[in-house]
């Protein structure tokens, strides 16, 4: 059993503004969910196209064009089970090319939707995959065109995606569950989006930091409020689609319950008083109603310093309301027992690493090459187990991603990771080292690896690892 300590109050933080604020803000609504089209059991069948549209993004604002899947921002969830064959039949409406990548799934090469396969304008294809059993968890889908990731992405395509497994000890116990796609953007003055001339300061700082807007979404939304009942416990999956901010989420006065990763629940819940979500990352987190009703928190984003002191943002340091967390009024909801026991999740074997390799990121650069889509960087043998220590040598975080898998962390800096957890992406902090262990165990071909900057992914911040048999 984990308790719900209360975590000391913020001091030191600058308190955010609440009342007017709160007043104006909405309900926190979900994504549409992806319609299947098919009624036999075990196969999910959609429709997913990538058009220009014309939506409101900023509330009050005018509509504005913005490209989207499915006509919604974000694009409609894929929700499947472990073990579930989908068929996404994919149509490509956008003036440019395009690729669905399905971020942290494991399928076979060709429905990677890695740049390696784009999906020319007026096109379509049709990813076919089987969810792996044991992958429950939150993942999410973008577009991986060659150099137009960034574009792509903040104009608005990109969507979450659930897998489900049939025996979820945190579903069992009722606790209801939300999704939350966290993104941020830039606008013009006339409401539309803003992209930075190519020659401008703003896109050297752009390429620097990767690009961050100042205003932030929740599933579309800025600042909405959820709704929670005193003692109630709810599970929010929370994914980072931005293209380069890293959120440090608390929520002052009190403590989160962290229950899981990118790929899925760990084997015990963690209590914690904040959370380091890098871009393109995901956790779960059970998030409680406390005592008395009636009040409004915040779930904020505290400064968190990512960037190169030359190109930091002046307001770096400023803390952002992500959403509102409104303790309503009623009688308590029943108690519920967190369980100490998740699922298992268990340690790869490392008694035979076939390689060891150490991994360089520099600015813009992985083993000071930019990518080149006819090289080979990395080789590989499916059935084989490796370990890379990738290494941050310069003065900003890159979060480091590789396709196809979960890998798991062994250590930081030397410091042994306290827990274990399947994980795609892992932020690598200025000046440090992460070492991860690889299982490579099925599917053949190209693969990428990555930093998730979208910015520096665009700039060629990747390299190839050929898997063969
Ligand atoms: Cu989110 Cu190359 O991936
Ligand atoms: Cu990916
Ligand atoms: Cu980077």
């Amino acid at each position: 059993m984990v308790g719900w300590g209360a975590a000391p109050s913020g001091q030191g933080r600058k308190p955010a503004p609440r009342a007017q604020q709160v007043a104006a803000s909405e309900p926190l609504r979900e994504p549409p969910t992806l319609k299947n089209l098919s009624s036999v059991p075990g196969i999910v069948e959609v429709n997913l196209t990538a058009a220009p549209a014309r939506l409101q993004l900023v509330p009050g604002g005018p509509r504005v064009s913005v490209w989207a899947y499915n006509g919604s921002i974000p694009g409609p969830t894929l929700d499947v089970h472990e073990g579930d064959s989908v068929i996404v039949h994919f149509r490509n409406e956008l003036p440019e090319m395009t690729t669905v990548h399905w971020h942290g799934l494991h399928v076979p090469n060709d429905m990677d939707g890695s740049p390696l396969n784009p999906v020319p304008p007026g096109g379509s294809y049709t990813y076919t995959f089987r969810i792996s059993p044991g992958s429950a968890g939150t993942y999410w889908y973008h577009p991986h065109p060659d150099r137009r990731t960034t574009y792509q992405v903040a104009m608005g395509l990109y969507g979450g995606l659930i897998i489900r497994s049939a025996h979820d000890p945190l579903a069992e116990r009722g606790i209801p569950e939300r999704l939350l796609i966290l993104t941020d953007n830039r606008f013009n003055p006339d409401g539309s989006i803003a992209f930075p001339d190519s020659q401008s300061i703003q896109a050297e700082i752009d390429l620097e930091n990767g690009r961050e807007g100042n205003v932030l979404f929740v599933n579309g939304q800025v600042a909405p409020t959820i709704p929670i009942r005193p003692g109630e416990v709810q599970r929010w999956r929370i994914v980072n689609a931005s293209a380069a901010r890293v959120y440090r989420m608390a929520i002052p006065g009190q403590s989160m319950i962290h229950v899981g990763s990118d790929g899925g629940l760990f084997e015990h819940p963690r209590e914690v008083k904040e959370l380091l979500l890098a871009d393109a990352g995901r956790v779960e987190v059970l998030v409680r109603g406390e005592e008395p009703a009636g009040r409004t928190v915040a779930l904020e984003d505290l400064p968190y310093d990512r960037y190169m002191p030359q190109t930091r943002p002046v307001d770096w340091d400023s803390t952002r309301t992500v959403l509102w967390l409104s303790e309503t009024a009623g009688p308590p909801a029943p108690r519920v027992e967190t369980p100490s026991e998740l699922r298992p999740v268990p340690p790869t074997d490392t008694t035979h690493v076939a390689n060891r390799r150490v991994i360089v990121m520099s600015q813009g650069l992985i083993d000071q090459k930019r990518m080149d889509l006819n090289r080979v960087d990395i080789r590989a043998r499916l059935g084989t187990t490796e370990i890379w220590e990738v290494q941050n040598v310069v003065g900003m975080d890159h979060p480091f991603h590789v396709h196809g898998l979960q890998f798991q962390v062994l250590d930081r800096d030397g410091k042994p990771e306290p827990y274990r957890s399947w994980k795609d992406l892992v932020n690598v902090p200025k000046h440090s080292s992460v070492r991860i262990v690889l299982r490579f165990a099925d599917y053949p071909g190209k693969w990428m690896y990555h930093c998730h900057i979208l910015d520096h992914e665009d700039a060629g911040m990747m390299g190839i690892l050929e898997l063969t048999r």
